[in-house]
């Protein structure tokens, strides 16, 4: 069986989750070489990883024959780029998150790739999150009959941070640095087409001049509702998540289980009427008794890396990984609607987009 033999470009702080979840799967990856226009970064890496073949520029290391996948960990206008030439030079391209600058720029790559034939994969991998797994499952099962709202609530930190990744000449932003991985799980819990959006985008601490608090909400063309707010300005963060359903609600708060409460699934919902006559001295219903079932979930432990096993199966095995370029691509759509929908434009000019 082919072992893939990867470079990975970009020696910066996610490089290192590269290098773990690929090292990880030696019988079906191999790391040959690394990548950084900076030396001190392939200085640092050549110390702790020795014996790889060290390049300080894509286009030299795109000449080496031995490497058949190369993956993006670079600011975010080169991702695109640079996955081109990727795709151009025979190897396969794994883009960062954000999977580009524009909705336009992504389906251009994903064609381009059709068209030459090549791979590229995407590295939404809190796609893989065990929580969002769990939420899913237990959403898909019916416990909580027929979900109508899902909000989403992230907080990556209460932080006036102050590097590239806030600053909008580098496509930076909480939007499009933390949104693909929500709006991704969001298009998941939708599980139906994009009916309208309606979204609100603001800059409140960040030192960069990138948004740092939103509220998307997106409604499916199936009436089901998923809001997505992310902030990094939030000092005291609630739940992550909630789903609402007919019969019941799950919420997560961040630790180790889901909790749901829902009525009793063996009790069916009789169909009542309303009444329009003199009501007794209290609310509610007197027609039926609903029982709830409180119940805890364990959360399995986190197994991000399977992305990398679901790449290689796909490559080798042909086998389609679930982040399909479709989805990425949907992504970016949401993020060019928010950004638009606020008169927000990231200032890409030095790029040359
Ligand atoms: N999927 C995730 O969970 C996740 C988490 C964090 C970051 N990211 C993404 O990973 C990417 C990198 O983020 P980071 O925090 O590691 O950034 P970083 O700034 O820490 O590292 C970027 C590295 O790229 C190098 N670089 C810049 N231009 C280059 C070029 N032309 N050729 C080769 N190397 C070059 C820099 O010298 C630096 O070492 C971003 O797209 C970011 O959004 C993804």
């Amino acid at each position: 069986m082919k072992k893939i033999k990867v470079a990975i470009v970009g020696l910066g702080r996610i490089s290192g989750d590269h290098f773990q979840g690929i090292g990880a799967l030696p019988d079906m990856f191999k790391i040959v070489a690394m990548c950084d226009t900076d030396p001190a970064r392939i200085e640092r890496c050549a110390e702790e990883r020795p014996g790889l073949k060290a390049y300080d520029s894509i286009d030299k290391l795109l000449k080496d024959d031995e490497i058949d996948m190369v993956t993006i960990c670079t600011r975010h206008p080169d991702h695109v780029p640079m996955a081109r030439k990727a795709i151009a030079a025979g190897k396969i391209a794994v883009v960062e998150k954000p999977c580009a600058t524009s909705a336009k720029e992504l389906e251009n790559l994903i064609a381009f790739a059709k068209k030459k034939g090549g791979r590229v994969f995407f590295r939404h991998n809190r796609r893989y999150e065990s929580a969002f797994q769990k939420a899913m499952q237990l959403m898909n099962s019916g416990i909580l009959g027929e979900v109508q709202y899902v909000k989403i609530h992230r907080f990556p930190s209460y932080c006036r941070r102050n590097d590239w990744m806030t600053m909008s000449e580098y496509y930076g932003g909480l939007l499009s640095n933390w949104g693909p991985h929500l709006i991704d799980q969001a298009l998941q819990y939708l599980a139906a087409p994009i009916a309208d959006i309606w979204s609100d985008l603001r800059r409140v601490i960040s030192i960069g001049d990138g948004d740092d608090l939103m509220k998307i909400l997106i409604r499916g063309t199936n009436k089901r509702l998923v809001e997505v707010e992310l902030s990094g300005c939030n000092a005291l963060p609630g739940r992550q998540l909630e789903i609402i359903g007919t019969r019941g609600t799950l919420i997560y708060e961040g630790g180790k289980q889901i909790e749901v409460r829902a009525v009793d699934p063996s009790i069916p919902f009789k169909k009542l009427k309303p009444h329009p006559e003199q009501p007794g001295f209290a609310y509610g219903n007197f027609d039926e008794t609903l029982e709830f079932v409180d119940s805890l979930y364990d959360v399995p432990p986190e197994h991000m890396g399977q992305l990398w096993v679901d790449l290689y199966n796909d490559v080798v095995k042909g086998i389609p990984t679930p982040v399909r370029p479709e989805q990425a691509l949907a992504v970016m759509k949401v993020i060019d609607t928010v950004f638009k929908q606020n008169d927000w434009k990231p200032i890409l000019s030095k790029w040359g987009k």
